[in-house]
């Protein structure tokens, strides 16, 4: 794992794009693994100011998405397909069918037979990344075990608490999602990760001190990942004991 720690949140996100970018900048028809929430909004919008003034071509590029609740439609605006659509395709002009993201009112069983077909024959080049306050990635929950591949979920109530945010009652909030398990998000090329605000702190120091890999806080196993670059600001990293190993750059 590669930490930089940066001056604010702002900046972390602006570098994380750039990662994305260069990725895209490599491989015109790149991969790129998508998470919603309130962590990648400006990392969207640094790329897709990249896209708009021409610096980056996303012509060839294709997506495919962490998760999606189960009971919303695309055209729902707490859909995480609305999401996407507001924060990223629909400015880079990325067509439905470079679009991969689960339909949350398909049947779940046929729906997680074609996400996992797709993924098990597309490699993700460069998986963009967050973290829940219990330690989740993706919709992967605390569990006794890490899921493999795409699966349907319960959500916790706190994470349910934690995304009625958005909506108008916590009752909205769906109880189930489809989400990549954690073996597909290790099996990305590389991994571009952030976090912030003091609510991700516990679940960082458990990512990236020395300590367990359990299933218990997901993202524990990113200590295992070879190319996984986290991005935080200082006033989160000042809080965190790295493990020896982590190589830590500040900029
Ligand atoms: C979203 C996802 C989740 C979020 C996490 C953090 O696609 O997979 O794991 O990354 O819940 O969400 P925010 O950024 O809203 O704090």
């Amino acid at each position: 794992m590669k930490l930089i720690i940066t001056e604010n949140y702002e900046q972390s996100a602006e570098l994380a794009a750039q990662m994305m970018l260069d990725v895209v900048t490599e491989k015109a028809d790149a991969l790129l693994g998508l998470a919603t929430g309130t962590t990648p909004v400006p990392v969207y919008r640094y790329m897709v100011e990249a896209v708009q003034q021409k610096k980056t071509d996303f012509g060839r590029v294709r997506t495919i998405n962490l998760d999606e609740y189960i009971g919303l439609d695309g055209e729902d605006s707490n859909s995480y397909l609305y999401f996407m659509r507001k924060h990223l395709l629909d400015a880079c002009q990325i067509p439905p069918e470079r679009v991969m993201i689960p339909n949350g009112m398909a049947d779940t069983q046929a729906e997680l037979d074609r996400m996992n077909a797709f993924a098990d024959a597309n490699p993700i080049d460069v998986q963009l990344l967050s973290v829940g306050a219990n330690g989740h990635i993706g919709f992967n929950e605390p569990s006794d075990v890490f899921y493999d591949r795409y699966h349907a979920v319960k959500l916790t109530q706190k994470t349910r608490e934690s995304n009625s945010r958005l909506f108008s009652s916590i009752e909205e909030v769906p109880t189930e999602a489809i989400t990549m398990g954690t073996g597909g998000i290790m099996r990305a090329k590389k991994i571009v990760f952030l976090a912030t605000g003091e609510e991700k702190l516990d679940a960082m120091k458990k990512i990236l001190e020395d300590g367990e890999v359990t299933p218990d806080c997901q993202g524990t196993i990113l200590k295992f990942h070879q190319d996984c670059t986290l991005f935080l600001d200082k006033g989160m990293a000042d809080q965190i004991r790295p493990a020896p190993y982590v190589e830590v750059r500040r900029v």
